[in-house]
């Protein structure tokens, strides 16, 4: 298994190569239904998801960006079948996210306007690395936090303190993030590489590298085994992670290579993501947030 390096084949064919439990996180988004050709090339989901679990580390990460195609009116439910088919071989669902899209290119006129994706996150037993992203400005930074309340599942209310360690807490400047994450796809947005445009499905740098910070450590392996442009890479590449990309078609390969072949250390170069913003980026440890 070659690390930081984009391989040219099926997806399956290729993983299969690879030891067991060996890859830290995956984020990755397959073709959807029949929404765009790629070359006339498809995959075999069945045995990608199988080869998916087989390569993750025992606690490792798998992040699956999917949406439906509708077809004569109605969703193929396509995204739903495929996350209960993970969870059948052994993935934990450990949440169903949302990729919220700032805009919608072709609206229908019988429904509301598609603006969403699903971003489902599956790990291999309990999650070893979450470093969720606290960027949301709390309104009521600088004040206390004394208390609150929980329903228990009869109905009734407690008080449960706001900290473990003392009864009261100040309210930070930040507080953790929602799990719906909105974007801007599209040109000169997802990305600044212009000629990575020529991929029809490319998904937003910041989208994978949230999943990357939040999901993994500087010196993990990151896999995408549908690369495409090579968008996964890239963020791995530039936030200290090793990558290992794959995709059939020759055309993206290519780009993908040159895309994590430009990477300098330079965060300002990556869209939508301002010089410095590692200050805003807080660590909160699992132990004290987990949701329940
Ligand atoms: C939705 S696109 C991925 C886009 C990518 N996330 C990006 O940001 O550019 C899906 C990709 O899967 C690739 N693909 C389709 N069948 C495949 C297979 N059997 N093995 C590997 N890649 C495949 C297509 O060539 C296409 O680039």
């Amino acid at each position: 298994m070659n690390l930081n390096h984009i391989y040219q084949g099926d997806c399956v064919d290729v993983m299969r190569t690879f030891p067991e439990g060996v890859i830290d996180l995956t984020v990755t988004s397959p073709p959807y239904d029949n929404l765009r050709t790629y070359k006339g090339y498809d995959f075999n989901f069945e045995e990608t998801a199988k080869e998916l679990y087989r390569v993750t580390k025992d606690g490792g990460v798998m992040v699956w960006v999917v949406a439906d195609a509708t077809i004569k009116g109605s969703e193929t439910g396509t995204s739903f079948r495929q996350a209960l088919y993970f969870k059948e071989i052994g993935f934990n669902l450990h949440d169903t996210m949302i990729y919220q899209k700032n805009n919608c290119p072709f609206p229908e006129t019988n429904r509301y306007y598609p603006m969403f994706e699903y971003m489902f996150v599956f790990s291999k037993g309990k999650p070893k690395t979450v470093n969720l992203i606290a960027d949301k400005p709390n309104k009521r930074y600088g004040g206390k936090v004394v208390s609150s309340t929980q329903r228990l599942p009869d109905g009734k209310t407690v008080k449960v303190s706001a900290n473990k360690t003392g009864p009261t807490r100040t309210v930070k400047k930040y507080g953790v993030r929602g799990n719906v994450w909105q974007y801007s796809p599209g040109y000169n947005k997802s990305t600044k590489d212009k000629y990575a445009y020529k991929h029809p499905a490319m998904f937003p740098e910041q989208l994978a590298q949230d999943h990357i910070l939040s999901w993994s450590n500087p010196g993990d392996i990151v896999l995408d085994p549908m690369c495409g442009s090579g968008t996964t890479c890239k963020m791995a590449k530039l936030n200290g992670r090793n990558y290992i990309g794959i995709d059939i078609a020759e055309e993206y390969v290519e780009m993908a290579r040159r895309r994590v072949g430009e990477v300098r250390d330079e965060r300002d170069k990556v869209s939508g993501i301002p010089a410095g913003s590692e200050g805003r980026l807080e660590v909160v440890e699992l132990a004290r947030i987990e949701r329940k």
